[in-house]
């Protein structure tokens, strides 16, 4: 079971990522009116509308999922994964708390969805390095 909410996820987290990559891929297009670029167009707002809930689903799957493989919740690669999503929420929830522009708290959101996305590769690469 663990292994199977593992596994999902990985999927949760390349779905909330998709919202950065598609509006990037979108960017760069020169047509922007290819069938791409409006497929892309299409699909943004679900992919803002879902990424809350997407986001809250990780952090709750990844406790589950770490209690369920080591039985306690101890320091482990898959916490680390698991603290930077709950720090990234933390992030959203005191920059609406507090009406802190998004750029701004975005600036912290952003670069710790890649610092999640190491951690991620060192937890399943080599999940027992601490
Ligand atoms: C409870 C957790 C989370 C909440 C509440 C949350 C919320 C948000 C919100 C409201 C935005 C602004 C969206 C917009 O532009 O419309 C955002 C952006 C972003 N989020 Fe999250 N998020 C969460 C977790 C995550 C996770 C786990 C990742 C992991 C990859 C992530 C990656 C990003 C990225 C890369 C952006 C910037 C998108 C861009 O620059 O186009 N978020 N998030
Ligand atoms: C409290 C947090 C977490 C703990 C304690 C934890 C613990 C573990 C453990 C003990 C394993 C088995 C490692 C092995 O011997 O091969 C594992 C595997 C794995 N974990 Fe985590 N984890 C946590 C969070 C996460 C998160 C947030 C993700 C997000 C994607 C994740 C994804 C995976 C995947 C994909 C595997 C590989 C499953 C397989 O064997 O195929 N884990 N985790």
């Amino acid at each position: 079971m663990y292994i199977f909410l593992g596994w999902l996820n990985l999927v949760l987290l390349v779905i909330a990522s998709l919202l950065f990559v598609v509006r990037r891929i979108f960017k760069n297009l020169s047509n922007k009116k290819s069938p791409f670029a409006l497929f892309l167009r299409k699909i943004m707002p679900t992919l803002q509308k879902i990424h809350p809930i997407i986001g809250f689903s990780f952090i709750v799957i990844g406790i589950i999922h770490g209690y369920l493989a080591l039985g306690v919740i101890v320091l482990h690669t898959g916490l680390l994964v698991w603290l930077t999503a709950v720090i990234m929420g933390t992030i959203v929830g005191v920059g609406k708390a507090f009406k802190i522009k998004q750029q701004t708290w975005l600036k912290f959101h952003r670069p710790l969805a890649v610092l999640l996305w190491a951690l991620f590769l060192l937890h399943y690469f080599n999940p027992w390095l601490i």
